[in-house]
């Protein structure tokens, strides 16, 4: 489909389901972007579930969402149970705010919902040449390193930087692949990776639907184990959102708003060395890509640099949608 078709379709349907016009075009632009980089466990996958969700008043098409300033460098958000793509829109602008200010920004979001891809928001902030942090817990897919059962949400590590070229973006989940990539598995009725989850009796598995309901091995085992705790002390006990476990599942928890935590850190990269840190950044990166190639390798890659190329191949591309998922655009679309 055209993405300029694809992009009303997805705005009108966000329409319909009480959402103002211009929340819908952040939305839908968010959701073309993750088609773009082909990352499709974030795309129009996830569409019918944050409509199903609107529609259950889980989340809120229509937020109050208050900025509290705590200083020039802080804010604090409550979002109010808005789209996590609204309000983590909104503060990563506030975060780049303060950081122009005074050097350094700290915006936390509590009240929120799954914002798709931390990338995101990292690019915005690399865009106005600064460094920066995401962080964002999620639903229970990962058991603690020692313990049975899932807490852990995937809770993703963003660290993004200004290269002067394509932006350096890591951007990964503390578990081995992302918790979508599982959900499209079973949606589409495909397998998934041998040995990145295991199943109720803690045999790996490559079921989608037994790894849903089993769990998520982290990267790294105990280590993954120890970052997916941080980033739910940084984005949920620190935020003052769910935590511990507690942050519903959007796709069949319907008990309650997800109340997810985002926390957005914003460096200005020049602080202790001005113009000596572009210097420093693109000697850094061609010392490293200069290193000679290990057996099967043509080039190093730096975190980012393969999504960048893929938007870029796929900017003006039409943009393949699985009959399922057109099926559900249409349905959305009847309401
Ligand atoms: N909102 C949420 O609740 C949530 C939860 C978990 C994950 N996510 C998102 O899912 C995505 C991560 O999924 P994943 O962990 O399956 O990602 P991935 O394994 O595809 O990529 C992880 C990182 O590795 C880098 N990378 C990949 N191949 C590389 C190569 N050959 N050389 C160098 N670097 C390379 C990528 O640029 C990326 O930064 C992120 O965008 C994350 O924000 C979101």
């Amino acid at each position: 489909m055209k993405k300029n078709i694809l992009r009303s379709k997805i705005k009108q349907i966000f329409i319909k389901h009480q959402l103002s016009k211009k929340h819908s075009e952040i939305c839908a632009d968010y959701l073309i972007k993750a088609e773009l980089v082909e990352a499709r466990s974030h795309g129009l996958l996830r569409l019918k579930m944050y409509c199903d969700r609107i529609k259950k008043k889980l989340i809120n098409p229509k937020p109050k969402i208050r900025i509290k300033r705590i200083s020039s460098s802080i804010s604090h958000i409550n979002a109010d149970n808005s789209i996590g793509f609204v309000s983590a829109d909104i503060a990563i602008n506030q975060a780049i705010k303060n950081a122009k200010k005074t050097g350094i920004g700290l915006v936390a979001v509590n009240k929120s919902g799954h914002y798709g891809l931390s990338s995101f928001y990292a690019e915005q902030a690399v865009n106005k040449n600064l460094m920066v942090f995401c962080f964002t817990n999620a639903p229970p897919a990962l058991a603690p390193h020692g313990a049975k059962k899932s807490l852990f949400g995937t809770n993703p590590i963003c660290f993004g930087v200004p290269t002067g070229k394509i932006p350096f973006i890591l951007d990964t989940s503390t578990s081995i692949i992302n918790r979508g990539k599982i959900r499209r598995a079973y949606k589409l009725g495909e397998k998934i990776p041998y040995g990145v989850a295991l199943n109720k009796s803690g045999k790996i598995t490559t079921n989608a639907k037994e790894a849903l309901l089993g769990t998520q091995l982290p990267i790294a085992s105990f280590k993954g184990s120890g970052l997916a705790w941080m980033v739910d002390i940084l984005s949920g006990v620190l935020t003052g959102s769910s935590h511990g476990g507690k942050t519903k599942d959007p796709f069949d928890d319907f008990t309650g708003p997800q109340n997810v935590g985002h926390l957005f850190i914003t460096i200005n990269p020049k602080i202790f060395v001005g113009r000596n840190f572009m210097r420093e950044i693109k000697r850094n990166i061609k010392l490293v890509k200069k290193l000679p190639k290990a057996k099967g390798f043509s080039s190093i890659l730096y975190p980012g640099e393969r999504k960048y190329k893929t938007y870029k191949k796929n900017l003006n591309k039409d943009i393949s949608i699985p009959l399922k998922i057109l099926k559900e655009m249409d349905y959305l679309n009847a309401i």
